[in-house]
């Protein structure tokens, strides 16, 4: 894999982007992407869990040649790694979805397009190509609002949807409610329309708060997994499912894939980090579905200890977000290579060849 090409000579880790962008971006803004909910205890806990998996390597292996392609939902993937659903990209950058699009498009990656983003379903579309991607839905109490999303994504070219479980109502964010976020003038959800594309502040919370409550459907069940299913033909993910029981019930109704997740510690403070629920899910799903897992995602290591831990491939967000901010679609891209980078060096010195290769026994502990 070549050596990334960064835009600027600092910039070597995504770590780095962090810094970076927390520079550049308005404290809104800032404060809206990096936030976790209440007390930011299973933000935390996403990146101690990661930190905290030891790594068994082999030796003498012949690393030479190696290759970190995975297959998922019948398309090969040039890594394990996809872009996670993140609202509200124009915050970021003025090209917002449409430079994430641009980016993953070139590196074969698949980006996920959040129901909230700021560049409509079409644009995204079109921006990025031929390159795959997939949508994020969340469900509106007006029931016909949903299936338009889901035909208008079927009719561009979105190969999976990905409906978000974990969010019947928005986990409070204490910095947005002291922000009193909203959507600066200009900027709007930009799929949907009327009242569906106003997140503003009234009064002493976040306006995305007040924009769940009045307008997502908090009364969602299993039900309507088979009523999403029924309305589509493409395949469905589960985001969201942290227990092995709920990740049974998801493949019993017809679930083409689980991610794991926590929202990236915005919902429930409180909750499992990622990593540590990973395990339990995969063992339940046992190989009739996806897996994948996201949350704290910042070093190649990282996708390497999820796919050890059973993970078919892993999903970051804010390292988007941060790569957006600090140079727009050339920011994403270095943010997906070097991650890519990272991951090929992973596994070389981890004596893998090949992504199947990854298996339980390279963590320690848990062979
Ligand atoms: C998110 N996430 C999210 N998830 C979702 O299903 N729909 C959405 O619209 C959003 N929006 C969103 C905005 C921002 C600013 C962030 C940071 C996150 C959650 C996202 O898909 C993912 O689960 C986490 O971001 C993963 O954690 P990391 O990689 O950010 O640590
Ligand atoms: C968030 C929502 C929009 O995490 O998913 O902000």
């Amino acid at each position: 894999m070549p050596e990334p090409t960064p835009p600027g000579r600092d910039l070597l880790n995504v770590l780095d982007y962090e810094t970076a962008a927390h520079k550049v971006l308005p404290p809104m803004a800032r404060d809206y992407y990096a936030s976790g909910a209440h007390d930011e205890v299973t933000l935390r806990a996403n990146r101690a869990a990661f930190e905290r998996v030891a790594l068994r390597y082999h030796v003498l292996r012949g690393v030479e040649v190696r290759d970190t392609s995975v297959e998922l939902l019948g398309r090969r993937h040039p890594v394990p790694l996809l872009i996670a659903p993140a609202a509200f990209g124009r915050l970021a950058h003025p090209d917002g979805e449409l430079a994430v699009a641009r980016a993953a498009a070139a590196a074969g990656i698949t980006q996920t397009l959040s129901t909230l983003s700021t560049c409509s379903i079409e644009a995204v579309a079109e921006a990025g190509g031929g390159g795959p991607r997939w949508f994020q839905l969340y469900v509106f109490r007006d029931r016909e609002v949903t299936r338009d999303l889901v035909q208008r994504a079927e009719a561009a070219g979105y190969e999976a949807l990905v409906l978000t479980v974990d969010a019947p109502v928005l986990g409070y964010r204490d910095r947005d409610a002291r922000n009193r976020f909203e959507l600066p003038e200009g900027l709007a959800p930009e799929s949907l329309s009327g009242a569906l594309a106003k997140v503003q502040a009234e009064g002493a919370a976040s306006g995305l708060f007040q924009y769940f409550a009045a307008l997502i459907d908090p009364s969602l069940t299993w039900d309507d997994v088979d009523w999403l299913l029924s309305v589509t033909r493409l395949p469905v993910l589960l985001k969201g499912v942290v227990r092995g029981d709920d990740a049974t019930l998801a493949v019993e109704h017809g679930a083409a894939g689980v991610i794991v997740s926590n929202h990236g510690g915005r919902q429930l403070d409180g909750a499992v980090a990622s990593l540590d629920a990973l395990s339990e899910v995969a063992a339940a799903v046992d190989g009739q579905a996806a897996v994948l897992v996201d949350g704290g995602v910042r070093r190649g290591t990282d996708i390497l200890k999820a796919l050890a831990l059973g993970a078919d491939a892993v999903l970051v967000g804010r390292p988007v977000l941060w790569g957006l901010a600090v140079a727009g679609e050339a920011g994403v891209r270095h943010v997906l290579e070097l991650l890519s980078a990272e991951f090929d060096l992973a596994m070389a010195l981890c004596g893998v060849q090949s992504v199947e290769e990854i298996t339980r026994d390279l963590v320690a502990g848990r062979q």
